[in-house]
């Protein structure tokens, strides 16, 4: 008899199934094509599929001095309503996690506050010692200067030095500081010099955010096993005319014109994570040149919609937000597989719905999809066993864990 029993359409391989997912103690127990019992049992009504949890891999969730941006409470309920399991925490925070004493302090907040699974992230910038005495789930750099200001003055020497993978933010900061409309070549040049470091220091690497077609060709062509990279949804969906006719699109880096989306989608099967850079602002700061973007709350709609327009296939998704993310960060306890974490996103690929940031967990109040019906809807998350959100709501209190990361693979 397991704790419970969840029983639908789910997601194996590049398969639909039908079937029941036992689960023990939070751990996934048994996946069989059969019926099992459990003390609880959860039927998945017809249209509907159980994905396994989703991970954004990229979220600014602020809190600290800035809990008015968002709070780690905030963003995680944002997360369980987007039907992401674990977030990834970055790292560009006032003040920023530069010290093992504020990496801590970090740590703690988390355990009291989160209602997602999460990985933590140390900010790497010429503070290779103090480094060494954290155990991040990942090491960030910045090539240049975005929110917080903080960036290295040497990629190469920071990225050798990291105890683990990588994240770094490629713009290179001469081309910044001439323009600050940051060309494409802003994200190519940095793009260049990270891929020749990585083939001399040959260790895990995540290229965030790529957005341009230079610097996608660059990372492709270089074709080191050990660099993964993502892309967002707002660079995937909306371009610089956009930006244009909506200041608050403002974002680094930046929207850019159709040939680069264009050239994203011609890659797609070759985009090995999509992740949100879910960055949050007060609408006031936005209205005074903040840079960034809410995402967690549409990303998978917007993929589901995609499905649904024939873009994209279901396996995508489960591909780009979690064998993906897994695999490049080395996350032991996550997978759709007997012993690991019971986390799932139920997704209603038919339903639709309008895109109104109000209703929104996130404490950023606006969205650029704001007002858009899209097909396709997460309408459960299941974390560890438990159901953490069903139809909008957020069910019970934080219990988020961090989650057991190795070195990274990318
Ligand atoms: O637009 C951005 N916002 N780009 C970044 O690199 C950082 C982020 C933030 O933290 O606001
Ligand atoms: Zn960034
Ligand atoms: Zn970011």
């Amino acid at each position: 008899m397991y704790d419970l029993v969840l029983k639908g359409r789910f997601m194996t391989g590049k398969k639909l199934i039908e079937g029941s997912i036992g689960i023990s103690d939070g751990k996934i127990s048994r996946i069989s094509i059969g019926e099992l019992e459990g003390e609880e049992e959860i039927k998945i009504g017809r249209g509907k599929v159980i994905l396994p949890g989703l991970i954004d891999v990229h979220v600014h969730l602020r809190d600290f001095r800035q809990k008015e941006k968002e709070t780690v409470e905030s963003g995680t309920r944002a997360a369980l309503h987007g039907g992401i399991t674990t977030v990834f925490d970055m790292p560009n925070t006032d003040p920023p996690i530069l010290d093992s004493k504020t990496f801590k302090l970090r740590e703690e907040l988390f355990k009291k506050k989160a209602h997602s699974d999460y990985a933590l992230g140390f900010l790497l910038s010429g503070n290779c010692q103090e480094a060494k005495r954290t155990n991040a789930d990942f090491y960030k750099i910045f090539m240049g200067a975005s929110t917080g200001g903080i960036f290295s003055e040497d990629f190469e020497s920071d990225y050798s030095c990291s105890p683990s993978i990588v994240s770094v933010h490629a713009e290179d900061p001469e081309v910044i500081r001439e323009n600050p409309k940051r060309p494409p070549e802003a994200e190519i040049r940095a793009i260049e010099t990270a891929i020749s470091a990585a083939k001399r220091v040959k260790k895990p690497l995540n290229v965030c955010h790529v957005s341009t077609a230079g610097g996608l060709r660059t990372i492709l062509d270089a074709g080191l096993p050990w660099v993964s990279f993502e892309v967002t949804p707002h660079h995937l969906f909306l371009t610089e005319k956009d930006h244009r006719r909506r200041p608050l699109l403002k974002v680094y880096p930046p929207l850019r014109g159709e040939g680069d989306r264009k050239a994203l989608w011609e890659n797609f099967s070759r985009i090995p994570i999509i992740a949100s850079d879910h960055a949050p602002h007060t609408l006031e700061d936005k209205e005074n040149g903040a840079a960034g973007i809410p995402g967690l709350e549409t990303e998978v709609a917007l993929l589901l919609d995609a499905v649904n327009r024939g873009m994209i296939e279901l396996h995508d998704i489960v591909e780009k937000m979690h064998l993906n993310p897994i695999r490049v960060f080395g996350i032991r306890n996550k997978g759709l597989e007997v012993g690991k974490d019971a986390d799932f996103t139920v997704v209603d690929l038919k339903r639709e719905w309008i895109v109104k940031p109000e209703e929104f967990y996130t404490k950023a109040k606006w969205s650029p999809w704001e007002g858009r019906k899209l097909r396709g809807k997460v309408v459960m998350t299941v974390l560890r066993g438990r159901v953490v959100m069903e139809e909008d709501e957020i069910v019970g209190k934080p219990q988020g864990v961090r989650i057991n990361a190795g070195k990274g693979n990318a």
